[in-house]
């Protein structure tokens, strides 16, 4: 089938029925037999998502009134993100894009339009974007918003961040391989990597590789994962013998890292709300040879999973709207509304007073999200300390990020990390 078409069908999957880009991949990628094939879709998929509102404002420009249909107004976007973003010849892009509309006329022949009056336009319609507020940073209007108001100074980096494609970070198991000894195993295949100063277990590679080409990754040595999610486990400080609780857990790269760090872990539960989800943090755990108690349930409602023992440490990673990750995720900007925080922000903060209890008193619990919102991060955990005279913030005094009210934020870009939020909270 035509790769365009495949990509234009999994972007209108996307933008239609609210599908994360993720899922809709997922489900159209096995059917494409040739692995080139699958890598131009997804780099059509991934780019669309990332330029939408740039091409969705050109888009418009082009068009005397919206397209009402979203099959092709997700043809017409997949033919602009080539002509713009890719080292596609204009004539075959053209021509390949209009063939992906074959079944119906009208578009084929709208389509064709279109993309020649891109082309013939090209520099002013460019011009155009580049002074549209919502277009010029490929954003929607809320989320320029939100961003500015929250991080007046940051904004604009962080803007530019969210729409690069994130390095692919490696964490390498420490417990069974040194650092320098899995770099130089790297460096043999030709496989360019950089340490991270403040993060002993992580490798930033120069270029995205297929995991199986990593040494000894079916073997449990290497993870992927962002350095910002590689601080959890320092920040957490499982001392021997300690029971821990990852109460949101899947899939699970926090709490195998936890288990590396220390070896000597008595208990780590690790709670998740979604049974598919879980089924993840059993493959990682067994692929890096771990193990810990697996709980499928609400962690807002301990009493139906928790057998009464306090944990000297809890990890709450908490559901949140996931806006420190929009380079991994760019549908994010399509799919998350400014009505989704109130909503997330409450059942954070239900689950943070559900598990308050289960701490045992000195022990600690870090409360992470990958957001950059206050209202996920400092305002949470200001209301949660204000609402518990036993918790006392522990300041986290770290060569990453920046001291808020409360907590630590990691903006999104900074030494290539995803945008993420720390706080440690002892109890009295
Ligand atoms: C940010 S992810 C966790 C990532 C994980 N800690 C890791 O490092 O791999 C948040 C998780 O919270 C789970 N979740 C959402 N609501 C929950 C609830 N009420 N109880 C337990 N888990 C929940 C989601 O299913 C999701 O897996």
């Amino acid at each position: 089938m035509n790769t365009r078409l495949i990509a234009a069908r999994v972007l209108s999957r996307v933008l239609q029925d609210g599908q994360s880009l993720t899922a809709a991949l997922d489900s159209a990628l096995p059917t494409v037999e040739s692995a080139k094939d699958r890598a131009f879709i997804q780099a059509l998929c991934y780019g669309a998502c990332r330029s939408y509102h740039r091409l969705d404002f050109i888009l418009s420009e082009l068009l005397d009134k919206p397209l009402k249909d979203l099959d092709v107004k997700s043809l017409a976007l997949v033919g602009l993100y080539q002509l713009k973003y890719m080292r596609v010849k204009p004539h075959a892009a053209v021509s390949e894009t209009v063939l992906a509309a074959r079944k119906k006329p009208w578009a084929k022949a709208l389509i064709n339009a279109l993309l020649r009056s891109y082309l013939r336009d090209q520099e002013s319609l460019e011009l155009k974007a580049d002074n549209n507020h919502c277009a010029a940073v490929s954003h929607p209007d809320w989320l320029i918003r939100q961003i500015e108001q929250d991080w007046p100074q940051q904004a604009q980096n962080i803007l530019q961040e969210n729409n690069w494609q994130p390095p692919m970070a490696l964490r390498v198991n420490l417990a069974r391989v040194s650092l320098d000894h899995y770099l130089q195993q790297l460096i043999g295949l030709d496989i360019a990597a950089m340490t991270v100063d403040f993060c002993p277990s992580a490798l930033i590679l120069d270029k995205p590789v297929a995991v199986d080409l990593l040494p000894g990754f079916a073997d449990g040595l290497v993870s992927v994962q962002d350095v910002a999610a590689q601080l959890a486990a320092g920040l957490l400080d499982v001392r021997a013998g300690q029971r821990v609780l990852d109460v949101c857990a899947a899939p699970g790269g926090k709490a195998a890292h936890i288990l590396e760090h220390q070896s000597q872990t008595k208990e780590l539960v690790a709670v998740d709300i979604d049974a598919a989800r879980m089924l993840r943090v059993t493959d990682t755990l067994q692929r890096l040879r771990l193990s810990a108690t697996l709980v499928v349930g609400d962690a807002a409602n301990p009493q139906d999973w928790w057998d009464g023992r306090l944990f000297e440490r809890i990890l709450l990673d908490a559901p949140c709207s996931a806006l420190g990750v929009i380079r991994r995720h760019p549908d994010i900007k399509l799919l998350r509304r400014a009505d989704d925080i109130q909503p997330l922000q409450a059942l954070q903060q239900s689950i943070l007073h559900a598990v308050w209890p289960l701490l045992a008193p000195g022990g600690i619990m870090v409360y992470a999200t990958c957001s950059i919102l206050k209202q996920e991060n400092e305002q949470q955990i200001a209301a949660f300390l204000a609402e518990h005279p036993d918790a006392i913030e522990l300041p986290i005094d770290a060569p990453w990020g920046i001291a808020g009210s409360h907590g630590r934020q990691i903006m999104t870009g900074e030494s290539a990390m995803d945008g993420f939020y720390y706080a440690r909270i002892s109890k009295a």
